[in-house]
This record gives structure tokens, sequence and C-alpha cells, in this order.
């Protein structure tokens, strides 16, 4: 049976990024498949969170998802802290996976930064909670971006080490369901730059909550360069803003770049810009406010990620027996 995990961390605004590089894709799985989304918060505080932040964050995420068209009903929607089984799958992943496969991931080295005598074990050992993420469900199917296609190589790395070590034929090889670059959204401010809640330009990203005056805004400063819109996307190469824009306008109309391209050949950023904004405001005011209107009722999130919890918990909960019987450890 196929099964879909996927995770997002509560560690700040859930953008535009976010909404058409994952969200918008979990929405179009929903039906296809069994998916389980998870919020992440005990991959959060590989860096530093304030509690309070995060406990806000973790249900405007919750919100994010519901609101984006994530049904709780048809999908399992919960947080990782609730399921004790990622913790404890993720021990067992450390004493399989080896220095020498961490050490070559890239994103530790980008996080921990020059200091990285600094950085908490968990930064270190992120990978492995994330192979347990997964592998706590047998999921075969994991919608991610491609910064994190390493990642899951690395879970499935683990899968068949552990599958060698203990010659069993016991956890699936997840598949990455990598999504395009069409939905990879850069930076407002910088077009080779990642579309960030990390960064700290606000102009930088349009977040799902703002309202349709800061899309508009922050729209109208994003940085462009001084030509008009070219007749074919095979002439954005050289020009990341421009793609970056066009990409996005694209993305949310459901068309490629080389057809907004040939729509707006010879047009002035300006005027492109107020028709993005239109598209924009449209796409993302709807859920905004949808957003909003769902934080009202904190109660009901929580709800949803209790009831989801129970659901994970009863997937995970055999697989972990069985797992810590193959280890040979006296838990059932
Ligand atoms: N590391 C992912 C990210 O930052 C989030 C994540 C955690 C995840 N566990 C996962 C994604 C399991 C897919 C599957 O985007």
């Amino acid at each position: 049976m196929n099964r879909v995990f996927s995770g997002i961390q509560p560690t700040g605004d859930l953008h535009l990024g976010n909404y058409l590089g994952a969200l918008r894709n979990w929405v179009r799985m929903q039906h296809e498949y069994s998916c389980l989304y998870c919020v992440v918060d005990l991959h959060a505080i590989t860096m530093w969170q304030e509690p309070d932040a995060l406990r806000h964050n973790t249900l405007e995420v919750t919100a994010g998802l519901i609101a984006s068209g994530l049904d709780p009903k048809s999908n399992i929607i919960f947080n990782q802290s609730r399921v004790p089984a990622h913790a404890e799958l993720a021990w067992i992943f450390n004493c399989v996976a080896r220095l020498g496969w961490l050490n070559r991931m890239t994103q530790f080295k980008d996080k921990a930064g020059k200091n990285r005598e600094n950085a908490s074990v968990g930064l270190y050992a992120y990978p492995n909670l994330m192979a347990a993420d997964i592998l706590a469900y047998k999921a075969t199917h994991v919608p991610v971006g491609e910064d994190q296609k390493q990642h899951l190589e690395l879970a499935r790395d683990i899968a068949q080490k552990f599958n060698n070590d203990y010659g069993v034929n016991y956890f699936p090889l997840p598949e990455p369901v990598i999504q395009g670059p069409a939905t990879r959204v850069m930076s407002l401010r910088d077009g080779t730059k990642k579309m960030s809640k990390s960064d700290p330009s606000e102009a930088s990203r349009i977040n799902m909550t703002d309202s349709a005056d800061d899309i508009a805004q922050k729209i109208r400063r994003a940085k462009t360069d001084p030509d008009a819109l070219p007749d074919s996307a095979n002439d954005l190469e050289t020009r990341p803003e421009a793609a970056n824009l066009i990409g996005i306008y694209a993305a949310l109309s459901d068309m490629n770049s080389d057809e907004v391209c040939k729509k707006f050949a010879g047009a002035q950023f300006s005027a492109f810009k107020e028709a993005l904004t239109e598209r924009a405001v449209s796409v993302l005011a709807p859920i905004g406010a949808e957003m909003a209107r769902l934080l009202e009722n904190q109660d009901y999130l929580d709800q949803v990620l209790i009831e989801g919890a129970a659901r994970a918990g009863a997937i995970a909960e055999p697989i972990l027996h069985e797992t810590f019987r193959i280890v040979g450890l006296r838990r059932g």
C-alpha cells in the first residue's frame, strides 16, 4: 500500500514558498493516497525556539494546512511530539546511521554555520529523526523540496542498513516525490536565494497571512531588472528576479513560465506586477482569512492535532513494536 508522509516545521510565518512548494501539492495528493502530514515540532527545537512562539506556531501551521485545503478527516494531521514513536525510532536510527553519513549533510553545514562546535547535537542528528518520521509509518512516498533530497537519501540508506544488519526485509525504501523547479519560489529581494522564513527582510517574502495591501506593496517593491518581459522563458536564464516573478505568476495560474511570457511579451514589469498582485491576492486572501478564523478557535485546532496523533500512533505502534523485537529490545 502506498502511504504518503511529509513534515513541516513550525518555526515562523508560512509564506508563498511553503504554499506553492509544499502545501498545495499536499492538497492535491490527499484524495489519491493515505496521507500523514506532521508539524515537526521536535525538528524545530534543533535550533532555539522561544517556548511561547513554538506553541503558537504549531497551531498557526496547523491552521495553514487546513486553510490550504487539507481535510483533517481524510488525512492525518498531527504534531510530532505527541507521538512518542518518532523519538523512540530516532534513537534506534542514531545507532544505525554512521557519523560519516551525517558528516556529508549539506543542510547541517549551512545551518551550523562557522561555529559548528556550538551547534546542537539535535541539529546534527536531525536527518535520523526525519528518517524515523517516515519509517515509523513505513511511508512509501515523501513529497519534499529539492533541499530535502539528501535527507531522504539518508532515510533510504538507514532503512537499507537496518534491513541488512538484522537480516530482514522490514522497512521499505521511501521514494522522494520531488516538487518541480516551477514551484521553487525565490526571495523577492534576491532571485538567487530561496524565499525563507529566516530571511531578516520581511519584504523578501509574501506571508500567507499578509493583507492584500501588504501583498501589493511587497510585489511593487520586488526587485526586477530594467528590461521588458521576454516572449520566451528561454530568455529568463540570466534574469533571476524576472524568472522568479514569472514563475510565481505561472504557479498561481496553473500555467508554465513560457506561457506566461507569451501572454505578457513586451510588457513592462510595472504592468505585470499589477497582474501578479491580483493573482496572488485572489489565491492567498481567502486562505489567510480562513487561517485567521481557525486561529480564533484554538480548541478546534488542538482537537485536530490530538485526534491526528491518536490515529498516527495507532499506525506507528505495531511498527515500533516489531522494530524493537527485531533489535532484541524487551519492550512489548
Ligand atoms: N526537514 C523537512 C523540512 O525542513 C521537514 C521534515 C521533517 C520532513 N520530517 C520530515 C519532510 C519527513 C518529509 C518527511 O522541510
